[in-house]
């Protein structure tokens, strides 16, 4: 059991890592992806910038989202015309004002110590900000004159405002390294790093699909299958046992993963909820997690309890392969994959129904058998 339990640890951490390391993208704001081309997942102080170029007309217009280090706090974004970093930057800045309303300024900003409000040396032609209160960050909107394909940008976030001016930003790596080169042709603004945001999206839902029909949807019926019907062949036990434990183990860790990913949708769909299919996924984590636990608290064979422990364990067995199932189909009404997935699944269902229903037949025949042997025996 220990190996199966570090395994099971393992795993779960590793999965979990693993989904961590992709979550931390802000260019999947659904609002802002459809209403601009392109989505720039900036490298530092967890920001992003949306944008759409038009060159015809010399037209950038913005979205910049970046949460300030402090609810009075200001964010800032700019194009440095002469050179790179902050000496020079065109900046505009956006912070919540004490009446709650939204401030919008421009700052010529020409050396550290020289930093004026006032007109930039391109035209703004919009500039306003809004304040997203459930994450806490502000997003720039505005529109600039700009001509060539590649500009110098900076930017930043500040812990306040004193008299209408910004205080200092800290001095960390990350204010330090807050400028880059953007390219307005590229679909992610020539960053490698970023992802393009609705493939992401996708991708990641996908995966969440994937693993939860996998442990949920398969995993768990099978590892059920096995203890129900391989366990009346002699020969099989305790094997049988291990390979049910194994599968619903495997079934658990990959279904956590998948449960995790499934947060983390939910967490970026602001304002979209899918109540029920939520709901059924949290009671499938605690009961499925309740079962891990009872395993160890399973009492010994001849033990008086062992009945009921029995009882209760293949009850909550059946209620996870009932909502299970009934939240993977929840589940692919939600994403509205390709058909085949829907009918790949549907057609597992039936082959494990299948074989379900093979094997209760052939047990019932083995059990019949014995009993009749039995009861034969003596008058043989
Ligand atoms: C530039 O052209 C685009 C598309 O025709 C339009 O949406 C945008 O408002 C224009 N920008 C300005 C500043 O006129
Ligand atoms: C910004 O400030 C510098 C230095 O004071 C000045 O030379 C430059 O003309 C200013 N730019 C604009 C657009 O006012």
């Amino acid at each position: 059991m220990a190996t199966t339990e570090i395994s099971l640890i393992l795993s779960i951490f590793l999965l979990l890592t693993l989904f961590n390391v992709s979550s931390s993208s802000t260019c999947s704001s659904p609002k802002l992806t459809s209403s601009f081309n392109s989505c720039n997942q900036l490298p530092t102080l967890s920001s992003s910038l949306h944008f759409t170029y038009n060159p015809s007309n010399k037209s950038l217009s913005i979205a910049f989202t970046a949460t300030p280090p402090s609810a009075s706090g200001w964010v800032a974004w700019g194009i440095n015309p002469t050179s790179t970093g902050m000496a020079g930057t065109q900046a505009i800045l956006a912070y919540k004002d004490t009446d709650g309303s939204m401030s919008v300024k421009t700052f010529n900003i020409s050396s550290y110590s020289d930093i004026v409000e006032g007109k930039l040396a391109f035209k703004v032609y919009e500039k306003r900000a809004v304040y997203n209160s459930d994450d806490k960050s502000i997003t720039i909107f505005a529109t600039v004159e700009n001509s060539g394909a590649k500009i110098n940008h900076v930017w930043q976030v500040g812990p306040g405002v004193s008299k209408g001016f910004p205080e200092k930003h800290e001095f960390q790596t990350d204010n330090l390294q807050s400028k880059a080169t953007l390219d307005l042709n590229a679909p992610d603004g020539g960053s490698s790093k970023a992802a393009d945001s609705t493939s992401d999206a996708i991708k990641k839902k996908n995966t969440h699909g994937i693993l939860n029909a996998i442990s949920w949807g398969i995993l768990f019926p099978i590892g059920a299958i096995i203890a129900r019907y391989v366990r009346t062949v002699d020969s099989a036990d305790p094997i049988w046992f291990y390979v049910h434990v194994a599968c619903q183990i495997s079934g658990y860790a990959i279904g956590v993963a998948g449960w995790a990913t499934g947060l983390q949708l939910g967490s970026k769909s602001v304002g979209i909820v899918y109540t029920s299919h939520r709901c059924i996924g949290i009671a499938l984590f605690s009961l499925a997690t309740l079962q891990i636990f009872a395993l160890f608290l399973r009492p010994k064979k001849e033990h008086k309890l062992r009945f009921y422990w029995n009882i209760y364990h293949h009850a909550v067995g059946y209620a996870i392969i009932t909502l299970g199932i009934i939240n993977v189909f929840k589940g692919l009404q939600i994403l509205e994959p390709e058909k085949k997935w829907k009918s790949t699944y549907v057609g597992i269902l039936i082959a494990l129904g299948g074989i379900t229903v093979l094997l209760e037949l052939v047990t019932w025949i083995v059990v019949l058998r014995r009993k009749s042997n039995r009861s034969t025996k003596p008058y043989a």
